[in-house]
């Protein structure tokens, strides 16, 4: 599918695995969403735009790309999406943050937005929506949904475990947004929650449940 990447490193894979154990505790958990996002983000930085700039090393003048302050905003979907913020800091600590709340109805899984805080700008600056669980994908459609209708033209989100009914109705809703996955897993169970997958990423970041 144009457009969706799998990144299914070793790595990464590696991390998934601690990250889906039931026996992983509220600190490792944090500790590995930021790290996997960490490999995410390299993988999904890799076409944002560039400028030359001009430095002076201590031999002579040079010209190296350097990314534009300002040019990428990261919005992470509340709450789960939170725990991925400091993973992409981590590489590119001048990223600005939006916030997106969306809940999922216990029932129905159709997302309902509660809260939205956007940098002054946006609609000019690469915007990477951030959220752990691609389930039905309702929750990215919707975030996406409104950036579009904020004026934002390129956008990328990034998911460590997505469903591959997720992946399919992000897709075909948006086209042309980029979407990351760390791993895709097996398919949604019948009360749409991703199989095998972790639980619930909120819950298990925030030591809810
Ligand atoms: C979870 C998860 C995603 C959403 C994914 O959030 O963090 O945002 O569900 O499901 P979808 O693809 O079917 O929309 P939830 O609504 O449980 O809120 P929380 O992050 O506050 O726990
Ligand atoms: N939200 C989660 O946190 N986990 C799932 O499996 C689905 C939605």
């Amino acid at each position: 599918m144009n457009n969706v990447t799998i990144l299914n490193h070793p790595l990464i894979s590696h991390k998934v695995a601690i990250l889906r154990d039931k026996n992983t505790d509220t600190k490792q958990f944090r500790e590995l969403i930021e790290e996997i996002t960490t490999l995410v983000t390299y993988e999904a930085f890799k076409d944002i735009p560039t400028v030359e700039v001009e430095v002076e090393t201590p031999l002579e003048k040079t010209t190296q790309q350097m990314i534009v302050d300002d040019s990428v905003a990261i919005i992470p979907i509340l709450r789960a999406g939170l725990g991925m913020v400091n993973g992409v800091h981590s590489l590119f600590p001048t990223a600005k943050v939006g916030h997106v709340g969306m809940y999922r109805d216990e029932e129905t899984c159709i997302p309902h937005e509660y809260y939205c805080k956007l940098p002054v700008g946006i609609a000019n600056m690469v915007a990477i929506v951030l959220d752990p669980m691609l389930a039905t994908g309702g929750s990215a459609i919707a975030t996406i949904d409104l950036l579009k209708a904020k004026g934002v033209k390129h956008i990328k989100c990034m998911h460590i475990i997505a469903a591959p009914e997720g992946i399919a109705k992000l897709h075909e809703a948006h086209p042309d947004v980029q979407i990351y996955c760390a791993t895709c897993d097996r398919q949604l169970n019948e009360v749409n929650y991703i199989v095998p997958g972790l639980g619930d990423a909120g819950d298990r970041l925030f030591g809810t449940k």
